[in-house]
């Protein structure tokens, strides 16, 4: 039996010989001496896109997975466009593309070569509001403010879905001349959610607008 005297080992001998080992067991491969190195990952795939943001024509080379909302942050600087969920599923991202909003979190830029978009950016400046711009501070429509882009981007083309007569879930068939009602905003604005529960004096800015449109 072997006692505490058989095992004759400094401190500095364990140290040493273990830092040993490790080196030995980083630099022999797993596979021998003669496997072939680890490959380093390939860079992810890139392409150009052209595109109309606010009126400026704009050209791109992204990363082919960059959101259109990332392109628009990230790249371009427009930070008035907000993140929320990056999922589908607040509206904080919304923008109007070639007329239409979208969540732009859930698009590719790529995908949108040749597209005319507008951010809340592009709608009015600080001393030249969009009327849809200057109702939502009349009516106090914001608390934090970090819906608000979305909403007002949203709210724009919402009324324009009015006018072209695209129905919604309230209105199957909005006919000649569209009314615009409190529930079908609602129904219309329901993508876009405020966490501060703005919502009722949202309804009044759009409203408002609605009206003196009309
Ligand atoms: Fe796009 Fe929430 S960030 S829907
Ligand atoms: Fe704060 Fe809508 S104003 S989330």
């Amino acid at each position: 039996m072997q006692t505490p005297g058989d095992f004759d080992l400094s401190r500095r001998g364990v140290l040493v010989g273990g830092a040993a080992s490790v080196a030995a067991a980083t630099i022999v491969p797993a596979g021998g001496a003669d496997a072939a190195p680890a490959a380093t990952p390939a860079s992810p795939p890139t392409a150009k896109v052209r595109f109309d943001v606010n009126g400026t024509a704009r050209e791109l080379e992204l990363d082919t997975r960059t959101s259109l909302l990332d392109a628009l942050r990230e790249h371009l600087q427009l930070t008035g466009t907000k993140k929320g969920c990056d999922h589908g599923q607040c509206g904080a991202c919304t923008v109007i593309v070639d007329g239409r909003r979208i969540n732009s979190c859930l698009t590719l830029a790529v995908m949108h070569e040749g597209d005319r978009i507008t951010t809340i950016e592009g709608l009015g400046l600080p001393d030249k509001l969009h009327p849809m711009q200057a109702a939502f501070i009349e009516h106090d429509g914001y608390q934090c403010g970090y819906c608000t882009p979305g909403q007002i981007c949203s709210a724009v083309a919402v009324l324009d879905e009015i006018r072209a007569g695209v129905p919604s879930h309230v209105t199957a068939d909005l006919g000649a001349a569209p009314q615009i009602s409190a529930p079908e905003l609602r129904e219309r604005m329901s993508g876009n959610i405020c966490r501060c529960g703005a919502y009722s004096n949202i309804i009044d800015a759009i409203t408002d607008v609605a009206g003196a449109k009309a």
